[in-house]
């Protein structure tokens, strides 16, 4: 039916869907938004590009970029009462935790003037998110190091403005290097959307009940934040540390076959991808490109590429179809640029916000919508007789 692939109409009725917005062939290890390819897309767009092709449908020209550009820059401040609810944390909280509970709290900010129906109602509520995160993103990095928040700055790109966020005190400004700002942005292009993943999916279904969508962003915050899906950067992160040498790899790669050892390479294998992760390869290069730019010699990217190497030529990988995935160089790139492992998931889902709220828009658009059920395979007791309790 869609020149990719025909479905039943039951589909449907599982809490799948039909969507425009991101196709992935795992066999190919194809990833397009709105039909352009990610590799494309990382080295020639920019990510407000990508945010606006996502939420509104294709590529902006120039006039529609910088309309989308000016719209996005007039939201990023959040209300001065947010302040308080960090203050309600302890310093040490994860950052994920605190990103969740402020998402969340943002509901609390915006629920009367929004009637999730209305077409521009829902589209003020995406650009409200996309640009807010950056904001509260580094809200959370800055309370947990004890330094004051930052001001969003309308002057800066929307990478700049983020890293200014992060790393700038009063006492002096950040120096923004381009080399981080273009790998930063780059980073945000390559984690915007994949399909229906699990934090999209939760998006999806808590959203079709027509709930406020910043209590849905706030569902798929913590859904991305199990390792198994976004928190997999800093876990990754984590493995290479533990590992911390080249000649230790091995009894890890053991590790990694052993049945009765849960462990698991982190950064390694997908879901969908059962032959490379297309954002890998641009990663990768982002990787080498920024570590020379900065002149950062990371041990760790030496562990990384062996790791990599040695699991590719291993039978075992190849039969299990295991290969880095997108988190496997994300986590170094974040490091070499000074961002702390425990703010990795916090990136993921600032540059996921886009994806999650435009599947949300999408779905609300859908005149024929219903609220999502999916199914089960019921494995319980047959129908019995209860008795009560003497
Ligand atoms: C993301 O869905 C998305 O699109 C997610 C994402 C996105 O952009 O939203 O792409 C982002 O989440 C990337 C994935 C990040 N997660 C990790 O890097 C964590 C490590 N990876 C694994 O947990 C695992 O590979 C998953 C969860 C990513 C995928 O799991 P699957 O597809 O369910 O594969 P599986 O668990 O069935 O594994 C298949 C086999 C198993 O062996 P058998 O049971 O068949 O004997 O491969 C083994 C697994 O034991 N295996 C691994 C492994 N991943 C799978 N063995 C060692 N190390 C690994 N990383």
């Amino acid at each position: 039916k869609h020149g990719y692939f025909t479905y039943d109409p039951g589909f449907l009725a599982t809490g799948s869907c039909e969507s425009s917005i991101t196709f992935i062939d795992g066999a190919e290890g194809v990833l397009l938004h709105r039909g352009f390819p990610i590799d494309e897309l990382a080295r020639d767009a920019n990510y407000l590009e990508v945010c606006h092709m996502l939420l509104h449908g294709d590529a902006p020209n120039k006039e529609e970029y910088e309309e989308f550009e000016n719209t996005i820059k007039r939201h990023t401040m959040v209300h001065e009462q947010i302040h308080m609810f960090f203050h309600g944390f302890r310093n040490d909280a994860h950052p994920m935790a605190m990103l969740n509970g402020t998402v969340g709290a943002m509901s609390s900010f915006y629920h009367s003037d929004l009637d999730v129906s209305n077409f521009d109602m829902r589209v003020r509520c995406a650009h409200r998110l996309i640009a807010k995160m950056p904001t509260l993103v580094a809200m959370c990095y800055k309370y947990n190091i004890g330094q004051p928040f930052v001001y969003p700055r309308n002057d800066l790109s929307y990478a700049a403005n983020f890293l200014n966020m992060m790393f700038s005190v009063p006492a002096e400004d950040y120096k923004i290097s381009p080399a981080v700002e273009r790998a930063m942005d780059r980073i945000f292009t390559l984690h915007a959307d994949h399909e229906q993943n699990a934090s999209t999916s939760t998006v999806r279904l808590a959203g079709s009940s027509g709930a406020n969508p910043y209590a849905c962003i706030a569902a798929g915050v913590a859904s991305l934040w199990g390792p198994a899906h976004g928190g997999a950067n800093e876990a990754c992160l984590n493995m290479l540390e533990e590992i911390g040498s080249v000649d230790r790899i091995p009894e890890f790669i053991n590790r990694a076959k052993d049945k009765n050892d849960p462990f698991r390479l982190m950064g390694f294998g997908h879901r969908v991808y059962k032959n490379h992760d297309p954002r890998a390869t641009v990663m990768r290069e982002s990787c080498h490109e920024v570590l020379k730019e900065l002149n950062v010699q990371d041990p760790l990217l030496d562990v990384a590429m062996e790791l990599e190497r040695i699991a590719l030529e291993d039978p075992y990988f190849a039969e299990k179809k295991l290969f880095p995935n997108v988190d496997f160089y994300s986590g170094i790139v974040l490091k070499a640029i000074g961002i702390p492992t425990n703010m990795f998931t916090c990136i993921f889902a600032l540059s996921r916000t886009v994806g999650w709220i435009s599947h949300w828009h999408e779905m609300m658009s859908d005149p024929a919508q219903k609220i999502g059920r999916p199914r089960q395979l019921y494995t319980g007791h047959n129908q019995r007789k209860y008795t009560p309790i003497k």
